[in-house]
């Protein structure tokens, strides 16, 4: 294992907070797959399901991966609320009815866009730090999110 001291404790502490991160967008990514209705429904219910299973993988391998680094991982409900708003605030589905197709998109890509950053400065951190295997796993996720978001804003920009 490459780090060590204060850098590890870093780099755990960082693979915790991107995992709550992951966990709360992977939430509201959910919620908006129950929700979305209207124009081109099946492929936006769907896309929304497959970007959640994305998250809800990356959940899993930066949690085993803190606990590689020798710390623990975290993940309750609490910790995830401590960690993670998501953008806007409250919850939209409340006015689900109401809601387009295209505020939905837009919501889930607010909060994606969100985590990617987050997963950018982690890569700084880990490369920073020595770790180019935590670097590598964070570069995959961004890589990822990226690629769901160019999806994402696809669909949005065909709504406009
Ligand atoms: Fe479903």
């Amino acid at each position: 294992m490459p780090v060590g001291g204060e850098a590890r404790e870093a780099l755990v502490r960082e693979l915790n907070e991107l995992s709550l991160s992951l966990r709360g967008q992977q939430l509201a990514t959910k919620v908006a797959h129950w929700n979305v209705k209207g124009e081109n429904f099946l492929e936006i219910h769907e896309l929304f399901d497959r970007v959640a299973s994305h998250l809800e993988e990356g959940v899993d391998l930066l949690a085993e991966r803190a606990v590689q680094l020798g710390g623990g991982a975290r993940g309750t409900t609490a910790e995830v609320a401590a960690v993670w708003e998501v953008p806007g605030g409250g919850s939209p589905s409340e006015s689900a009815p109401e809601r387009t197709a295209s505020k939905w998109i837009g919501w889930v890509v607010d909060g994606l866009r969100k985590v990617t950053a987050r997963l950018y400065s982690g890569i700084e951190l880990a490369a920073r730090s020595g770790d180019p295997v935590t670097a590598d796993l964070l570069t995959e996720l961004a890589r990822r999110a990226d690629k769901d978001l160019w999806f994402l804003s696809a669909h949005l920009e065909a709504a406009e």
